[in-house]
């Protein structure tokens, strides 16, 4: 390779680390800690200087993504388990005569020096090994929402994160827009008084089945798609995009949107997570299809009082009322002695424009400001600070999509501690039952080393 890499290559290091440690009767944990330390303080990529980065999940959002990220970063390498999507990708970003390289495997793909940090837009299922392997290969991560399949992964990438000191951003996007931010502030500095209520509106899930099982295409690895979750049967209608409607992979509308409109929620309430969360499933899946609910509606309470209530709303829902002035059904609504206030991707409202207007003072609370999520993690990338999303809102926000999904398939109103991550009380030796899956063997922990 001609570029010069940013990081010493913990693989070089390791392998002369072998031959030290064979030479010398050191330890070879030992060497290997000081690999992981030189690493650790490898200089990072500067002012004008681009990262080399690689693509792994080369769907819809993935390719987004990495155009998105090519404004900052020259991307060397795709990876995806379909060869459709990855020659697609690799026609895509290969450029100015460079062929981009292309992987079915990631772990190989992370062997190179010339990347330095990765986006990952695989399905859910995938996104907590992968972003695993990526932190312990000293790869920094833009890593997709939500940022894991279960509450209990979440402990396990944000150590591999922390213990390997690598800079991660989840892609919580809406952290990086002034109507929600300005949002999150208001509320934050009591601006509609002590907050009482949040609707969390999120759009409908999608309903199908039964589908028909056919054979699995030419060049698309399927085991490796189904990875940690069960064996399936092969239906087009499981993969690419629809994987977001079972519940083996996603957590259909819970953790769709809601990982955004949830994380805003948290960002404004700015607390770790909710005490209590219950729920019901209104418009279940069609038999023999689609696993996720079409419809439900949850309430979580939070220490301080705030009843947060999440729900989708289509058209012609009961839960559909209309919230703001213009009938928007999909966003944020805090609620307030004062008032309310309203944010989604359009922008943002109020009961009382002057909530708005008047500005918060000087020593008011400040929210990370960030106004393009992919600056901000390049940003972080050379400063070596957390971006606005890291690795601890990533599990804390997804987290409460992962509440509501075990309350959902439970049944149950549940007690839930947020610095144990542990349910308590009535139904929590079944809910937590639920916090970690089976992970289908060879897909599991040991699969990334
Ligand atoms: N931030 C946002 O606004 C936003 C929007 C859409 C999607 N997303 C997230 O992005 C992720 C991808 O969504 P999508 O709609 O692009 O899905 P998709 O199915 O279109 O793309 C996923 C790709 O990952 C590939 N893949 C699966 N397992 C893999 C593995 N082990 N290694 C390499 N590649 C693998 C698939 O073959 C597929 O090409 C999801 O987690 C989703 O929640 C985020």
């Amino acid at each position: 390779m001609n570029r010069p890499p940013f990081q010493i290559s913990r693989r070089s290091f390791l392998h002369k680390s072998t031959l030290l440690a064979a030479a010398s009767g050191l330890p070879l944990w030992y060497l290997e800690r000081e690999a992981d330390a030189q690493s650790a303080d490898a200089k990072p990529p500067g002012p004008n200087d681009r990262p080399g980065i690689a693509l792994i999940g080369c769907g819809g959002q993935g390719q987004g993504d990495a155009g998105n990220a090519s404004r900052f970063a020259d991307i060397v390498a795709v990876c995806d388990v379909d060869d459709r999507h990855a020659s697609a990708a690799v026609q895509k970003f290969s450029k100015d005569g460079k062929t981009v390289a292309k992987y079915s495997d990631f772990r190989k793909l992370l062997e190179r020096d010339d990347i330095h940090a990765i986006v990952q837009a695989t399905p859910d299922h995938w996104h907590t090994l992968i972003n695993i392997a990526a932190a312990r290969a000293k790869k920094d991560v833009y890593g997709e929402k939500p940022l894991t399949l279960t509450i209990a992964e979440g402990r396990h990438v944000i150590n591999a994160v922390r213990n390997n000191h690598v800079i991660f951003q989840t892609g919580t996007q809406q952290r990086s827009s002034r109507s929600f931010r300005l949002a999150c502030e208001l509320v934050r500095n009591n601006r509609l008084g002590q907050l009482q209520e949040v609707h969390v509106f999120v759009p409908a899930g999608i309903r199908g089945g039964p589908f028909q099982s056919v054979p699995v295409p030419a060049g698309f690895d399927y085991q490796f798609w189904l990875g940690q979750a069960p064996e399936a049967e092969y239906f087009t209608e499981r993969c690419h995009a629809n994987f977001r409607w079972w519940f083996d992979y996603s957590g259909g509308p819970v953790t769709d949107w809601g990982a955004h409109h949830n994380d805003i929620a948290r960002w404004a309430i700015g607390l770790d997570g909710p005490v209590a969360v219950e729920g019901q499933i209104t418009l279940p899946a069609l038999p023999n299809g689609y696993t996720t609910p079409g419809e439900f509606a949850a309430t979580l309470t939070w220490a301080n009082g705030v009843k947060q209530y999440v729900r989708t709303t289509p058209d012609d829902s009961p839960y559909g009322a209309v919230i703001n002035e213009n009938g928007q059904r999909n966003g944020v609504k805090f609620i307030g002695p004062n008032g309310w206030i309203w944010v989604n991707r359009d922008g943002i409202s109020a009961s009382d424009k002057e909530l708005l207007k008047t500005p918060l003072p000087a020593d008011a609370t400040r929210l990370v400001v960030s106004n393009d999520h992919m600056r901000n993690f390049f940003d972080s990338v050379r400063s070596r600070k957390d971006p606005v999303a890291p690795v601890e809102a990533g599990h804390r926000s997804a987290s409460i999509g992962h509440l509501i999904i075990i309350a959902l398939r439970t049944g149950l109103a549940l007690t839930w501690d947020p610095v144990r991550e542990q349910f308590t009380g009535a139904g929590a030796d079944t809910a937590n039952g639920m916090l970690a899956r089976p992970m289908r063997a060879p897909y599991n922990y040991d699969f990334v080393g």
